[in-house]
């Protein structure tokens, strides 16, 4: 039996054609016009001012916390429920996580715990330098509330839309709402370039400044000359071009995910013990993933059980991430609350929401959820 994958490259466009074209131009490096043609695109694509391709959505993540001017012994806010990558930019700066549990109705970043948790840090005179509010599996984070008090505390946020590429907020797209925002084109994103990012922001200072220390900060000069540490952080012409491909159809693949989601309510809502991640109604999410929470009490089998009676079938599917607060590498940093992403992260499972799937590969997937119910009731 084929093996279902949970989110597979899908290069369904034009990729070699445009892959071809840079390879024959002989662009083979990170700059040349297809990054600047991916740059401009993706700009235009969400309404921002400027954009900077890298090497990943880490190293996007990386400089935007350098340009904040994050350094050791600061504290930087951060979602608790998330991939490291978040919170391990934030080790890079020399500074101390301090991690912020789930809202129950959107699964982001909760904005009452954020409010408390400024107001705590403003009381013991020592405000955070920045936040990192992730928009998790494409949904966005309540952006109204979270601006509201983060600009009540002049914190700067950088927005982590890694996932949530092609997604809305009051019709706004992902990676708008904060001072900086970062996408990646990692191989499981709803767009790919096998490895890659980009750094977005309506500042043109950030841009600039992005630009230029992704570069190895080269200062202008004939020869080599640096007045500054800079990183090599930028994305690669052939890449470029491959991401270039994979926008073009954006919209289809964000209409396909939002299918498979749909098809996935619909033939599991009858089971007991099964709730799907909320969409909340102030936005579009791009359902990069699609996840449900299984109650073991009610559907008769835990998450773990479900999972493994899916690879038994070849199909993969993954728990909920686990929360940073849980990883023994962020043990020590302080965490508000944690109650929703412990219990999100026990019951939750992603499901395959690739979109080259097929009807058929969807009802096997459901096939095997439903069987597990069903072996219970017996
Ligand atoms: C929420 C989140 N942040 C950051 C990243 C890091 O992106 P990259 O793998 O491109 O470095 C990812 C995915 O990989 C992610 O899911």
């Amino acid at each position: 039996m084929k093996r279902i994958y949970l989110s597979p490259p899908h290069l369904d466009g034009r990729e070699r054609e445009l892959l071809i074209r840079a390879l024959e131009s002989n662009w083979i490096t990170t700059l040349g016009p297809e990054v600047e043609g991916f740059e401009e695109d993706i700009a235009k694509k969400i309404g921002i001012k400027g954009a900077v391709a890298l090497a990943s959505g880490t190293a996007g993540l990386h400089l935007a916390l350098y340009m904040l001017k994050v350094g050791s012994g600061d504290e930087v806010l951060c979602s608790d429920l998330t991939f490291a990558a978040s919170a391990n930019a934030i080790i890079y700066c020399g500074a101390n996580p301090v991690f912020i549990d789930s809202d129950r109705e959107t699964w982001n970043i909760s904005p009452e715990l954020l409010e408390e948790e400024l107001k705590y840090c403003a009381k013991n005179g020592k405000l955070p330098k920045a936040i990192v509010v992730v928009d998790l599996y494409g949904q966005c984070a309540d952006y109204d509330r979270i601006i509201g008090v983060c600009s009540q505390y002049e914190v700067p946020i950088v927005e982590d839309a890694a996932e949530a590429l092609g997604s809305t907020y009051k019709g706004k797209f992902a990676g708008t709402f904060g001072e900086i925002g970062i996408f990646s084109f990692n191989g499981n994103k709803i767009i790919t370039t096998s490895g890659g990012g980009m750094l977005v922001s309506d500042n043109e200072n950030y841009i600039n400044r992005a630009r230029f220390l992704s570069q190895q900060a080269r200062d202008p000069a004939p020869h080599y000359e640096h007045s500054q540490i800079g990183f090599n952080y930028r994305l690669s012409n052939l890449l470029a071009a491959v991401g270039r491909a994979q926008l073009e159809r954006l919209e289809e693949k964000v209409t396909k995910r939002r299918e498979i989601n749909l098809f996935y309510r619909r033939a599991l809502a009858d089971l007991p013990g099964i709730e799907f991640m909320p969409e909340a109604t102030y936005g579009k999410s791009n359902c990069w993933l699609t996840v449900i929470l299984i109650s073991p009490e009610k559907f008769g089998s835990d998450r773990e059980t479900v999972r493994l009676a899916l690879e038994a079938e070849n199909i993969e599917a993954r728990p909920v991430w686990k929360p940073m607060h849980m990883q023994p590498v962020f043990k020590k940093f302080r965490i508000r609350g944690g109650e929703v992403s412990e219990d999100l992260f026990s019951r939750g499972l992603c499901l395959p929401s690739g979109t080259q799937m097929i009807g058929e590969d969807l009802v096997r997937i459901t096939g095997v959820i439903k069987k597990c119910y069903k072996l219970n009731k017996k």
